[in-house]
């Protein structure tokens, strides 16, 4: 058991809306926030519908749910749940910015023993602990999509990050029933993404050398190394342009050629075949969804 009994989750979204419902399902009393109600009432509704669900196939009793839905509650009220958190984690809108003015804030709100901690996916705990006062208890933890069901969460330190702060939020993510992966020192990417986009550039290094095609690589990733789908058929899944903009946005920071988005991944994006979304991508889909064969570049 941890210290950390109350949560304030900041953002309703895909993720914040899912850490929430982790959170209260493992008995914590959790407040999530976001800018207006209508956001709120759309993850409530998204929360209601899977929990049921979960109810439906058995794997949570009715009362298990129902005294979760309890422990959370979804307010646009920030500062009153922020003054007795013990635990923040941002999940608001991937914007430095945001993310930096919003710790502020909640650095002269919330307890100062209590841990703040960014979902970001991109942003390492250095660019935002520096927004806080007692930085020693900043730290990432980073969650997968979707949360209720993805069992990894990368516990990140940053240069400043106390030893506290890391056992504290490693014994949390236990207690949550996840699995945490610590990370000593900082890095873009994390490990997890980072792992995923050494493969997915291999694909495309192969790919764009004519040594193989698209359809041969994925088969290889699943036959050979047991992934359960191939790098380009993950990319049609979730949006050719998203690692296309994480690419760019690496090549503006960086300035370093090979950080930029390969020619066919430009190709594609330009063409605004983008994956499943718009059915068509490394793959072609009939509007069930179907695979239909590879496009042609
Ligand atoms: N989507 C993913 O696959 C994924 C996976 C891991 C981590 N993340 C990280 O999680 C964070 C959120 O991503 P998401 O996909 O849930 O985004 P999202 O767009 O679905 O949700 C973001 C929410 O934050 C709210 N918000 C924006 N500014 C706010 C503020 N100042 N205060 C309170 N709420 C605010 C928005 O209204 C929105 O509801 C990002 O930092 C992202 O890097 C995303």
């Amino acid at each position: 058991m941890t210290n950390i009994r109350t949560v304030l989750v900041i953002g309703s979204g895909a993720m914040g809306s899912q850490i929430a419902m982790v959170c209260a399902n493992a008995g914590l009393t959790v407040t999530c926030t976001d800018l207006d109600q209508s956001a709120l009432d759309r993850a409530e509704s998204m929360l209601r519908a899977r929990m049921d669900s979960t109810v439906a196939k058995g794997r949570m009793t009715a009362e298990q749910r129902d005294a979760a839905f309890e422990r959370l509650t979804l307010t646009t009220d920030r500062d009153s749940a922020a003054r007795t958190a013990d635990l923040v984690i941002e999940a608001a809108v991937e914007k430095l910015v945001v993310k930096r003015s919003l710790f502020a804030e909640l650095a002269d709100l919330a307890p100062e023993s209590a841990i703040l901690a960014s979902n970001s996916s991109s942003f390492v705990p250095s660019s935002m602990a520096s927004a806080v006062t007692h930085p020693g208890r900043f730290c990432n933890i980073h969650f997968f999509n979707p949360a209720l069901v993805m069992k990894c969460v990368e516990v990140v330190r940053g240069p400043e990050t106390t030893d506290d702060t890391m056992v504290a939020a490693t014994a949390f993510v236990e207690e949550i029933g996840k699995i945490p992966v610590v990370l000593e020192k900082e890095i873009p990417g994390f490990v997890a993404n980072r792992i995923l986009g050494a493969v997915r550039d291999e694909a495309l290094h192969l790919l764009e050398g004519g040594y193989a095609d698209v359809e041969a690589i994925d088969t290889a990733c699943r036959t050979a190394l047991g992934y359960p789908m191939g790098p380009f058929e993950l990319m049609d899944l979730t949006g050719i342009d998203i690692g296309y903009l994480v690419k760019k946005q690496r090549f503006a920071e960086s300035g370093d050629p090979k950080d930029q988005p390969a020619d066919t991944v430009t190709r594609l994006v330009e063409r605004g075949d983008l994956g499943r979304k718009t059915g068509r991508g490394w793959y072609i889909y009939s509007d069930s969804g179907e695979k239909q064969g590879i496009n042609q570049l």
